[in-house]
């Protein structure tokens, strides 16, 4: 049984409140792997609150190993201070920081090495999809990890539509599965041997109300959730809801 994955991005939101208030307020879940990714000035002090009982993420670390890179922060620092997994390649990074496929490879051979779990976000725009391209666009950037992806399966794929991230207008549910199916098969190519392991999770818009229809299908092996994880009780209804409804293996 795959257990599925349900990750908060706190993005450049958050304070030492939401950090005591998360802690306190997410609920005890068994079925389900909880990640909390807040910014990374409060890694260690979420770290330290959790206590185990969910594991903390990074939203973002360097591309080279350790030096002279002023501003930076390196997958082992991340490894060090108890967090488990590290977001790359998020849509707000490709578009914002200019970060493209071989800087987002660049980062995933850190993040391995760390021995932390990459979540590889990919997906389309407006306009790739209105054209009819979302499922190449998507493919070529599962492709273009390859590398990383034949390294192990310790690593989620975080589909994320840009145009659901933020706007309130999530993907539905079979918009969603259909766009996982294309992900598998992009995986079998690359990556037979850890093809089936690999946990593929939607992002955009996703909140306490959508989750179960999301979960409702098995192809949706978790959910990478932004401005409904600020809100500690909409977060940990999207918890409950995964704990619901059966995992399943895809
Ligand atoms: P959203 O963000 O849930 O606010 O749409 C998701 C993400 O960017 O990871």
């Amino acid at each position: 049984m795959t257990k599925r994955l349900v990750i908060a991005n706190w993005k450049m939101n958050g304070s030492r409140a939401l950090v005591k208030e998360a802690a306190a307020n997410f609920p005890a879940h068994v079925a389900v792997d909880v990640v909390v990714v807040p910014p990374s000035l409060y890694v260690l002090r979420l770290c330290d609150e959790a206590m185990g009982r969910f594991e903390v993420g990074l939203q973002n670390v360097c591309e080279h190993e350790a030096g002279a890179h002023t501003g930076e922060v390196s997958a082992a620092m991340a490894g060090e201070l108890g967090a488990t997994a590290v977001l790359v390649g998020h849509s707000e990074r490709r578009s914002d920081r200019g970060e493209d496929d071989e800087m987002v490879a660049a980062k995933c051979v850190q993040i391995v090495r760390a021995g932390l779990m990459p979540v590889i976000c990919v997906g389309e725009s407006l306009i790739e999809r209105e054209a009819g391209d979302a499922e190449t666009r998507v493919q070529a950037q599962v492709k273009a990890q390859a590398a990383c992806l034949q390294s192990g399966a310790n690593i989620a794929i975080a589909y994320e539509p840009i145009w659901a991230i933020g706007t309130g207008k999530s993907a539905g549910p079979d918009e969603a599965v259909a766009m996982h199916r294309e992900i598998r098969k992009a995986l079998r190519a690359v990556t037979p041997e850890h093809a089936e392991q690999i946990r593929i999770l939607y992002g955009g818009s996703v909140n306490g109300e959508n989750a179960p229809a999301l979960f409702a299908h098995e192809e949706i092996q978790g959910v990478l959730v932004g401005g409904a994880s600020l809100d500690t009780a909409q977060f940990a209804a999207i918890i409950r809801a995964a704990e619901a409804l059966p995992a399943s293996k895809d």
